[in-house]
C-alpha cells in the first residue's frame, strides 16, 4: 500500500459505530522479528445504526485466520480495511477472532507495537491500535480488556499491560506468560503493554479516601537512581487531584514506564503511562531545574487524564481538546498550586504566556491555523497542536473565570469545581464533546457570565485565529473622568473569512501617578466595540490591561514609555509588570529593526531604559526567578510575529546587538547578581533556589558577553571554572552554554570535556548537540557545524530526541542561523524533511512545519523557502503526515 493516500475527514461527518466491541481477549506471543497476535472480541451490532458491513481498520498487519462464533468466514480487504459482510442479523452478542502477525523490530514509526534496545512498548494514541490487530479503532468504542504476554522468560522478565495483574506463570521453552485485567472500559488509544528488562522504584500510599495503592516507576537497570523526582510528582499529582477536584486514583497498581524512543512527551495508558525517557529521569548530575519542573508537569498531565481523558474521553478525535486543553490547564494549575508563593505562581503564569504567544499565535496567524476543536483533518497527527493543547488551556482558564460569583470565590474555582463535579456526573465512564462539558460547566453555574454567554463564547472552540484587541484611553479632566474605548477583530484564517466577536474576559486595574491602584475590576468584552468610564480621579490614571493574561488575545494599546515605566515599576499585577519590560524591550527592538539604513553599530539603548532594567535586576523584593524573565529580551520568533515582513538575520542581529549592550551596561550589576544569589548547601529543584539558578545563569551569559566586547578574559575564565567545578547539572549547562553563547575560546574544549563526562547519559547527549545546534550563528557557522554533528557517531535519525537535538534546534529554534540568504538551511531542511519521513512521518511532519510562516519571510528568503516546500510536495509517497503540512502551506487561501 502507498504511503499517505487518504482523504480529508470531517467534523460533521460523525456517525455512531455500526457495531460495538463489549470485550477483547487479547493473547501476544512477542517476538521483536514476527509478534503473533491472537484477537477475541465479543461484538454486537448498534440498533441505533443501519445494518451493514463490519470495517475493521488496520494497518501492516499481516492476517492469517478471521472466525466468526468459531467458523471460518468470507471477508475483504479495501484500502486498509478488513470488510465482513455476512456476519449474523439482528443484534446478538457474536464472538469475532482475529489471528494477525506484526514485526515490531521493523516498526520505525513508533506507533502501534515496536521495540526500543531489547525491549517492547506500545503506542496507539491516535490510531496506532490498529497497527496491533484489527479494530474499531475510534475513541467512541470502549471495551474491557484481558491481555495475556507471552514471552522468552530471560530477555523480557517483565510483561506489563493495562489495570491488574491476575496471573504469571512459566511456560515451556524458558518462556513465561503474565495475564493482565483491566477492571475499567477504555477506548482502544488507551491500551498499552511493555515487555522487557526492567527494574522499578515503588511506593505504597494510602489515599484520602482511605485506599491502598502500589506506585511504579520503571526504568532500565542502573537508571533507578534518577527516578525519586518522577515519584514524588506522581504522589503529589495523586494528593493533588484529590485536593483541588476531589478525583482519587481508581487502581490498585499504577505505573510509568519510560523509555528512549518515543515520538512525543508521554501517554496517559490506563494504568500504564509510558513516557519519552526524558521526563522520567533526573538527578542534580544530569538533569536542569527546567528538566525537573517539565517532569513534574508531565507526570501531573499524564495522571490527571486518568479522570480528564480516560473516565471521560472523546467522542471523535475533533473532540481533542476536551481532553488534552482541559488536562493542561490542570497540569498548569498543579504546577502553580505546588509552586504555592505568590511570586512562583506568577513566574510559571509567565512562561506558560511564553509558550502560549510565541508557538500558538504564530500557528493560529499561519497556514494551519485551526479552531482548538478543528473541523477537518487529513492525518489526526497533526493536530496534536500548540493550539489544541495551550490554547485550548486557555479557553478552559477563561471558563473558569467567567465563573466567578464575587468576592467569595473571585477566581472562579470553585464554580469551576462545581462544574467539574457534574461534568463527572453526568459523564463517567462515556466518550462526550466539547459540547458537553461547557454546558456541564455552565449548567452548574446558572447566574454566571459562562452560561449567560454560553452559546458566544463557544466561538472559541470553532474560529481560528487570535483575537486583537485595542484599546483607547481618553481622560477628561474637568470631570476626573478616564474611559477606556475597547475594540476587538480578528483577522481571516484558511477556511474562515469573516469572524464573529468573542468573549473576552479582561482583567483591568487603573494605576495612579503615585503607583497606587485607583481601581480594579473585570470587563467581559462581548461587543466588536464597548466603552467603560470611571470617574472621581484626580489625573489621568495608567491602564493595566488583561491582567493575568485574562484572555489569549493580542492587546494593542499605544503606551507611553513614561506609561509603561510606571507599571514596570508599580503595577501589584506580576504578569503585567512583567508585560510592561517587555513592551520597553520590543518598542525598541521594533524600532531599530524598522530603520533599514541604520547599522547594528549604530543602535544605541537609551538610558532610561537601561536605568529601568538596572532597577529590576536590583530590585529588594523581586524575586530572582522574575528578574530573569524580566531580563531576557523578547525572542526572535515573538518579535517576528510583529512583523508584517520578516528578515530574521537583521532580527538577530538586533537583538545581540542590544543584549550585548544590556550586558556592558549593567556590567556591575550583572557582577552583583551573579555573586549575590549564589547557592549553598544541597540541591533542590524548589522554585525559589532554580529561580536563583536561573538568574546567576543569566548573568553569567551575560558577563561573558560583555566579556567578548571588552577582550575580558576573566569572565570566561570563571565561567569555564564554574563549568568544571558545578555541583549540578543547571549550573554545569548555564556555564557551558555561556561560553558557547558568547563564542568565547574556550568553548570548544568545555564542549569537549562536557561529552566525555556524560558520554554514557542519552539525555545529557541530546542537550549537548542541541546546545551547538542552536548556538549564536557567526557568518554562517552553524550549519556546517549542524552537518558536522550528524556525522558523529552519536547521531542517529531513528532516535526522535536525537534527531530533535540536532535538526530541530537548527531548524526550528535557531531562526538567525536557519534563514540563510543563500538558501542552505532551507535545502537542509528539505533533506531532512524527506529523509525523516520514510522513518518516521509524525517527527518528519513536525519538522515539515518549521517553514509555515514562509510568506511573512523577506527576499530572497521568501522564494528560496516556497521552492524548498515544493520540493518536499513533489515527492511521490509522501506520508499523508507530511503531506498535509506541505500542502497546506503552498495553499493560496
Ligand atoms: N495524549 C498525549 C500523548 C500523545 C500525543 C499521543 C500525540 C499521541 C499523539 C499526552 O497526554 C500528552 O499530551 N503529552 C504531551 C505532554 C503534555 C505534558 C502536554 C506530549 O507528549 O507532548
Ligand atoms: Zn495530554
Amino acid at each position: 500500500m502507498r504511503e499517505g493516500q487518504n482523504s480529508v475527514i470531517h467534523r460533521s461527518d460523525y456517525q455512531e459505530p455500526a457495531f460495538w466491541i463489549d470485550s477483547v481477549d487479547l493473547c501476544f506471543d512477542l517476538d521483536p522479528a514476527k509478534t503473533r497476535v491472537l484477537n477475541k472480541m465479543k461484538m454486537r451490532r448498534n440498533p441505533h445504526v443501519v445494518p451493514q458491513a463490519l470495517r475493521l481498520d488496520g494497518e501492516e498487519l499481516n492476517l492469517s485466520r478471521v472466525l466468526v462464533n468459531g467458523q471460518g468466514t468470507s471477508f475483504k480487504m479495501e484500502d486498509n480495511q478488513l470488510v465482513l459482510e455476512n456476519l449474523p442479523a439482528g443484534n446478538d452478542v457474536f464472538e469475532l477472532e482475529i489471528f494477525t502477525t506484526c514485526a515490531p523490530a521493523k516498526n520505525t514509526k513508533l506507533s502501534g507495537l515496536y521495540t526500543s534496545g531489547d525491549s517492547f512498548y506500545t503506542q496507539c494514541e491516535a490510531e496506532g491500535f490498529r497497527r496491533i490487530t484489527y479494530f474499531l479503532d475510534r475513541p467512541d468504542v470502549m471495551a474491557s480488556y484481558t491481555v495475556l504476554l507471552r514471552a522468552d522468560k530471560s530477555k523480557y522478565p517483565v510483561l506489563l499491560s493495562n489495570g491488574n495483574l491476575v496471573e504469571q506463570g512459566t511456560l515451556d521453552d524458558g518462556r513465561h506468560f503474565a495475564k493482565w485485567v483491566d477492571p475499567f472500559k477504555k477506548p482502544s488509544y488507551l491500551f498499552a503493554l511493555v515487555a522487557g528488562q526492567l527494574v522499578a522504584r515503588e511506593q505504597r500510599i494510602t489515599s484520602r479516601a482511605g485506599k491502598e495503592h502500589l506506585l511504579q516507576v520503571y526504568v532500565r537497570p542502573g537508571d533507578l537512581d534518577k527516578t525519586e523526582h518522577a515519584m514524588n510528582s506522581l504522589m503529589a499529582s495523586v494528593a493533588w487531584d484529590e485536593a483541588r477536584f476531589g478525583l482519587s486514583l481508581d487502581l490498585e497498581r499504577f505505573m510509568i514506564v519510560a523509555t528512549s524512543d518515543f515520538n512525543m512527551g508521554a501517554m496517559e495508558n490506563k494504568g500504564l503511562n509510558i513516557f519519552n525517557s526524558k521526563y522520567v529521569l533526573a538527578n542534580q548530575a544530569t538533569a536542569t531545574d527546567t528538566d525537573f519542573g517539565n517532569i513534574e508537569s508531565v507526570v501531573g498531565h499524564e495522571y490527571f487524564h486518568n479522570w480528564t481523558g480516560n473516565r471521560i474521553t472523546c467522542r471523535d478525535w475533533f473532540q481533542l481538546s476536551l481532553k488534552e486543553g482541559l488536562t493542561v490547564f490542570r497540569d498548569q494549575e498543579f504546577s502553580m498550586d505546588l509552586a504555592s508563593e505568590a511570586s512562583a505562581r506568577a513566574v510559571k503564569r509567565i512562561e506558560d504566556v511564553r509558550v502560549l504567544r510565541t508557538a500558538q499565535f504564530p500557528e493560529d496567524a499561519g497556514p494551519m491555523a485551526h479552531p482548538i476543536r478543528p473541523d477537518q483533518y487529513l492525518e489526526i497527527n497533526n493536530f496534536y497542536t500548540v493550539t489544541v493543547y495551550e490554547k485550548g488551556a486557555e479557553v478552559v482558564r477563561m471558563q473558569q473565570t467567567m465563573v466567578a460569583s464575587g468576592p467569595s470565590d473571585p477566581l472562579g474555582r470553585e464554580g469551576f469545581r462545581k462544574g467539574m463535579d457534574l461534568y463527572f456526573q453526568r459523564h463517567d465512564g462515556s466518550a462526550v464533546t466539547c459540547d458537553d462539558f461547557t454546558q456541564a460547566i455552565a449548567d452548574a453555574n446558572p447566574d454566571s457570565k459562562l452560561a449567560q454567554l454560553l452559546p458566544q463564547f463557544k466561538r472559541w472552540y470553532s474560529q481560528a485565529g487570535t483575537p486583537r484587541v485595542k484599546a483607547v484611553g481618553s481622560f477628561d479632566g474637568a470631570s476626573g473622568t478616564y474611559s477606556l474605548t475597547l475594540s476587538q477583530s480578528c483577522a481571516p484564517t484558511p477556511g474562515q473569512a469573516v469572524k464573529e466577536p468573542f468573549v473576552i474576559p479582561i482583567s483591568l486595574g487603573l494605576i495612579s501617578a503615585d503607583g497606587s491602584e485607583v481601581a480594579s475590576s473585570m470587563h467581559v468584552l462581548t461587543q466588536e466595540s464597548e466603552t467603560l468610564t470611571f470617574t472621581g480621579l484626580q489625573a489621568e490614571p495608567v491602564p493595566s490591561i488583561l491582567r493575568g493574561f485574562s484572555a489569549p488575545v493580542i492587546l494593542d494599546f499605544a503606551y507611553t514609555d513614561e506609561q509603561l515605566l510606571a507599571l514596570l515599576e508599580h503595577d501589584t499585577d506580576p504578569f503585567n509588570r512583567w508585560e510592561a519590560g517587555q513592551r520597553l524591550a520590543l518598542n525598541r527592538m521594533m524600532a531599530f529593526i524598522s530603520q533599514d539604513a541604520l547599522a547594528v553599530a549604530d543602535m544605541k539603548l537609551d538610558a532610561r531604559y537601561i536605568e529601568a532594567m538596572r532597577s529590576v535586576l536590583r530590585h529588594p523584593k523581586l524575586d530572582a526567578a522574575f528578574k530573569e524573565l524580566a531580563l531576557t529580551l523578547p525572542s526572535e520568533t515573538y518579535v517576528a510575529e510583529q512583523l508584517d515582513v520578516v528578515d530574521p538575520q537583521r532580527i538577530h542581529a538586533v537583538r545581540e546587538a542590544l543584549r550585548a549592550q544590556l550586558a556592558t551596561a549593567l556590567h556591575a550589576d550583572w557582577e552583583w547578581a551573579f555573586e549575590a544569589h549564589h547557592e549553598n548547601g544541597a540541591y533542590k529543584p524548589d522554585s525559589l533556589s532554580s529561580g536563583r539558578r536561573a538568574l546567576t545563569g543569566l548573568a553569567l551569559a551575560m558577563l561573558c558577553i560583555a566579556a567578548r566586547t571588552s577582550g575580558d578574559t576573566v569572565w570566561p575564565g570563571k565561567a569555564l571554572q564554574r563549568f568544571k567545578d558545578a555541583g549540578n547539572m543547571t549550573d554545569r549547562f548555564n556555564a557551558l552554554a555561556a561560553l558557547v553563547t558568547s563564542g568565547s575560546d574556550l568553548a570548544a574544549q568545555a564542549l569537549q570535556r562536557f561529552h566525555a563526562m556524560f558520554k554514557d547519559e542519552a539525555l545529557v547527549i541530546d542537550k549537548w548537540f542541541a546546545l551547538q545546534a542552536g548556538a549564536t550563528d557567526r557568518g554562517g557557522n552553524i550549519l556546517p557545524i549542524v552537518k558536522q554533528l550528524m556525522t558523529h557517531p552519536d547521531f542517529s535519525m531513528r532516535n526522535p530526541n536525537r534527531a530533535r537535538s540536532v535538526i530541530f534546534s537548527y531548524c526550528s529554534a535557531n531562526p538567525g542561523a536557519f534563514h540563510r540568504a543563500d538558501a542552505a538551511g532551507y535545502v537542509f531542511w528539505s533533506d531532512k524533511v524527506i529523509e525523516l519521513d520514510a522513518i518516521n512521518p509524525q517527527v518528519a511532519a513536525r519538522l515539515a512545519r518549521a517553514l509555515d510562516r514562509w510568506k511573512k519571510l523577506a527576499e530572497p528568503m521568501r522564494s528560496a523557502a516556497r521552492e524548498a516546500i515544493a520540493r518536499v510536495a513533489a515527492k511521490p509517497d509522501l506520508s499523508n503526515d507530511t503531506r498535509e503540512v506541505v500542502t497546506r502551506a503552498l495553499s493560496e487561501d
